[in-house]
């Protein structure tokens, strides 16, 4: 029997036309900006993997402790028999000590844009978990998630503090989606980064190896090959502040001269004043009450907290709010944030 299946929700293109989408809206805005979905093909995806193991950035290591410590009690509360990761990237030790905790777990749903890391984390798993059904899903999880039939109660798991890329309002409406994906007796598992002290915050976005900055131009190369532009990453410098008013940190790429960039596939001239910022990504920091307010105000229940001693992660269990408890209007759309 084979047990990885891999479906691509969106049709071939949809990808390329969302690319296309974003980037003009984001290149003809003022301040210019671009969605961080784009920074993960197979080269930024490795990148990534290679900044969750660097010293300066804490936000993988304090989940992973996180995920050792309570898999169990996690499993213990859900009883899931699917698990959906959003974002799921590579086969990390984060998503098997869910499997490993998860006894009576059926399916196994990973949701990644990166095919690659879709397929190699299927391979991985099918060697290793041969009982396991993996049906991988090729989406874009900002936008109409359609999941495949697989039997409850399912755990949603959205790690990695990847809910604070979003903007608070695509926060809010992103939250409402997951919660709409929810039945009774289903959970979200939700990872947040939290307020800390800003030079450690800051140090997590701007390693001395550059491998964030590495990471930060990757989209700039995505867009070089995709829609055959001819960005120069060296003529941008990676910058990264933490603007203490919305407590989250801001990933710039500012251009070191005055430059006209070309991107032939959309029929695009962008001219780029020396100092000029391209706001590539916002990561937000989160505070416990402030979360739960956020969860209710979509519909769910902050059911259990887990967190290290020192504070600096959070792993949020919500549910959907029992029947009866205030409910928000009913026929919620199911398209996301894009
Ligand atoms: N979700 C990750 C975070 O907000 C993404 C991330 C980590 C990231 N380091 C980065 C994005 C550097 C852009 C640049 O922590």
């Amino acid at each position: 029997m084979n047990a990885f299946r891999l479906t691509r929700t969106l049709p071939a293109d949809a990808t390329a036309a969302a690319l296309r989408g974003d980037v003009l809206h984001g290149l003809t805005s003022t301040p210019k900006t671009l969605p961080p979905t784009w920074f993960y093909d197979a080269r930024g995806s490795e990148i990534f993997e290679a900044i969750t193991q660097i010293p300066e950035y804490p936000v993988w290591r304090a989940e992973l402790g996180l995920l050792r410590q309570h898999a169990e009690a996690i499993a213990l509360r859900t009883g899931a028999r699917t698990l959906i990761e959003l974002g799921s990237g590579a086969y990390s030790a984060k998503t098997r000590h869910l499997l490993d905790a998860l006894t009576g777990l059926h399916a196994y749903v990973p949701v990644d844009v990166c095919e690659s890391a879709l397929r190699q984390a299927g391979q991985a798993l099918i060697v290793e978990r041969p009982g396991l059904t993996v049906h991988a899903l090729v989406a874009d999880f900002t936008s109409v998630l359609a999941l495949p039939d697989t039997p409850g109660p399912k755990l949603l798991a959205f790690l990695g503090s990847t809910i604070g890329n979003f903007l608070p309002a695509e926060r809010a409406a992103f939250l409402s989606c997951l919660s709409a994906l929810l039945s009774p007796g289903d959970a979200l598992l939700l990872g947040a980064d939290l307020v800390k002290d800003e030079a450690a915050l800051v140090a997590a976005y701007d390693d001395p190896a550059g491998l964030t900055s590495d990471f930060n131009k990757n989209v700039l190369r995505v867009i070089n090959s995709r829609l055959d532009a001819d960005f120069d990453p060296d003529a941008f410098e990676h910058v990264a502040l933490f603007d203490t008013a919305h407590e989250w940190i801001e990933m710039r790429l500012r251009s070191l001269v005055d430059q006209t960039v070309k991107i032939r596939a959309l029929d695009l001239a962008v001219d780029f004043s020396a100092g000029e910022d391209l706001c590539t990504e916002i990561s937000a920091k989160f505070r416990r009450e402030g979360l739960a307010a956020e969860l209710a105000a979509a519909g769910l229940e902050l059911a259990h907290w887990f967190t290290g001693p020192g504070q600096e992660y959070g792993l949020a269990l919500a549910v959907p709010r029992r029947p009866g408890a205030d409910r928000p209007p009913a026929g919620r759309s199911t398209a996301c944030v894009s």
